[in-house]
């Protein structure tokens, strides 16, 4: 850029500025890519309210705060019991501790609390007896993390625990077999809400085998090596994530027009290896209002993949690298908001026709939009326009990492809500005069 070319575009910069409502210029360099592909607290502790006012409590090997949470971390063979407290513990981590057998008596220092929430991680747990959580009548929420307790052991124990739990997860429980889950068998009537099994090896996943939990609401199994899945009804059922598994087919939620869950919310397939969608493998999906499939191997994304799914909000299929093209009216839907297709090394131009130029028809609903990091080098205005000319409705949209090398003219022609624009890493070098000058609500480019 020429030091002339540079003070033009400072002056120009300038008048927008006082002549636009622009409130921030923020250069949000790779920003986007962890707002969504940030994993949920694994700890839940975005949900607890943890106070820095500490006390030493249970025989000085523990801290407790005026909320009766207590934590008892990392005292190893020292702390093999659970201790008594002089307040009334409702929350307890029991992290980093020795305790190989628990039983009946295990908890007796605890059972008079209203104990609410017990998080036993790393604990060398080998033997749980059918009677051990019997006393612990107020529990509500249940973590058993890092142990090599046997499946039969660990099912007995589950047996035990309060119908009224409402949370349960178990992670990294290490045994020479498949968790055959068996929940029917151990949980019989339980109420619980939220099921988490992350980082058991569990291979086939058969929801039949879960059917007494007839309050399951959320069910997440990551990091299980699933390969293959069965389902059965549940009307309850709002959000399943089985994400960082090894399924590599779309796994059968559809019976005909029949959903097996009929009032699923969210669904998540993350980090898998499915390579195909066809739009009848989720037509039956009438309340989904948010799927996401990134990190899959999808080859096509077809015509009208969603297709009467009338909430429909939010769709996200990014970094499928091996996505080779996206079909005419691929995203047709009267309710689709968001959509994030970044990172899929997609190419837009007439070399690849894979792609077709139709792929946003009929998405007029649009309001966040990404599909950075793909390829437009030579996507020309007259493409750009015929790709993305029709969603008038965009208020966020991301071209950064994109090849451009001009700033498209659909952009101020057709996107007059616009709010957030992200641009950045491509080669723009220049800025045509009055480019943004028709934009009323632009708040961030
Ligand atoms: C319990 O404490 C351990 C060790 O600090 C921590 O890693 C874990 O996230 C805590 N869990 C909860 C649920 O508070
Ligand atoms: C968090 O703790 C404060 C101080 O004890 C309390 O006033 C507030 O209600 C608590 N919030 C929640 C969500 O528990
Ligand atoms: C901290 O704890 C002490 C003793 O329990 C109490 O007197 C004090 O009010 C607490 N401070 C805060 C900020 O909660
Ligand atoms: C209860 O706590 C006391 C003191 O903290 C301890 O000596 C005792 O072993 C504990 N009881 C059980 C059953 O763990
Ligand atoms: C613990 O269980 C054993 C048998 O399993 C029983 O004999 C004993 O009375 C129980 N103790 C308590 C405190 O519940
Ligand atoms: C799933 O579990 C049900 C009930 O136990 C059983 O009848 C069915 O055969 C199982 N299906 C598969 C595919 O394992
Ligand atoms: C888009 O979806 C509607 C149903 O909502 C359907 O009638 C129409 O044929 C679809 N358009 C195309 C071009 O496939
Ligand atoms: C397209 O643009 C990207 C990003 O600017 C660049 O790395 C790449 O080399 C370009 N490809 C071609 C074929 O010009």
């Amino acid at each position: 850029m020429s030091l002339q070319i540079l003070m033009e575009s400072l002056m120009w910069m300038f008048l927008l500025l006082v002549l636009y409502p622009v409130n921030t210029i923020t250069l949000n360099h790779g920003k986007e890519r962890e707002v969504h592909l940030k994993e949920t607290s694994e700890d839940g502790l975005k949900d607890l309210n943890v106070s820095n006012n500490w006390t030493k409590c249970g025989d000085n090997m523990c801290k407790c705060n005026e909320i009766n949470q207590a934590f008892c971390l990392n005292r190893g063979h020292q702390l093999n019991y659970i201790p008594r407290f002089k307040q009334n513990i409702k929350y307890l981590n029991f992290t980093g501790n020795y305790l190989p057998n628990i039983d009946n008596h295990t908890f007796t220092n605890i059972t008079n609390f209203k104990l609410n929430y017990l998080h036993l991680e790393t604990n060398s747990i080998r033997n749980c007896t059918p009677n051990a959580f019997n006393h612990l009548k107020y529990l509500r929420t249940l973590t058993i993390r890092n142990s090599r307790i046997s499946r039969t052991k660990l099912m007995q124990c589950l047996s035990g625990i309060t119908k009224d739990l409402q949370t349960l997860e178990l992670a990294y429980i290490f045994y020479n077999y498949h968790l055959n889950l068996n929940l029917d068998e151990s949980l019989t009537n339980s109420k619980i809400k939220t099921l988490t099994i992350r980082g058991i090896y569990m291979n086939h996943y058969n929801h039949s085998k879960s059917s007494t939990l007839k309050y399951l609401q959320f069910l997440t199994i990551q990091k299980a090596y699933l390969e293959t899945v069965t389902f059965d009804y549940s009307s309850v059922l709002r959000k399943l994530d089985f994400s960082l598994n090894k399924l590599i087919q779309f796994p059968k939620f559809c019976v005909g027009e029949n959903a097996y869950f009929t009032h699923l919310e969210e669904l998540r397939l993350d980090h898998n290896f499915i390579s195909a969608i066809h739009p009848n493998q989720l037509a039956c999906m009438k309340s989904l209002v948010s799927f996401s499939i990134n990190n899959n191997a999808i080859v096509y994304i077809e015509s009208n993949t969603f297709l009467g799914l009338p909430k429909l909000n939010i769709v996200s299929i990014t970094y499928n690298s091996g996505l080779k093209g996206i079909r005419n009216f691929a995203f047709n839907s009267s309710s689709l908001k968001e959509l994030y297709i970044y990172d899929d090394d997609l190419y837009f131009d007439k070399d690849h026709i894979h792609n077709s130029l139709d792929a946003f028809k009929y998405c007029y609903q649009l309001e966040i939009l990404r599909v950075s990091s793909n390829h437009f080098n030579f996507t020309t205005n007259v493409m750009f326009d015929e790709l993305f000319g029709n969603l008038v409705n965009v208020k966020s949209l991301s071209l950064s990492t994109c090849g451009l090398t001009f700033l498209p003219s659909f952009i101020p022609k057709y996107l007059n809500k616009l709010e957030r624009l992200w641009l950045h890493h491509n080669n723009i070098n220049d800025l045509p005069e009055s480019y943004f000058s028709n934009f009323n609500y632009l708040q961030n480019i």
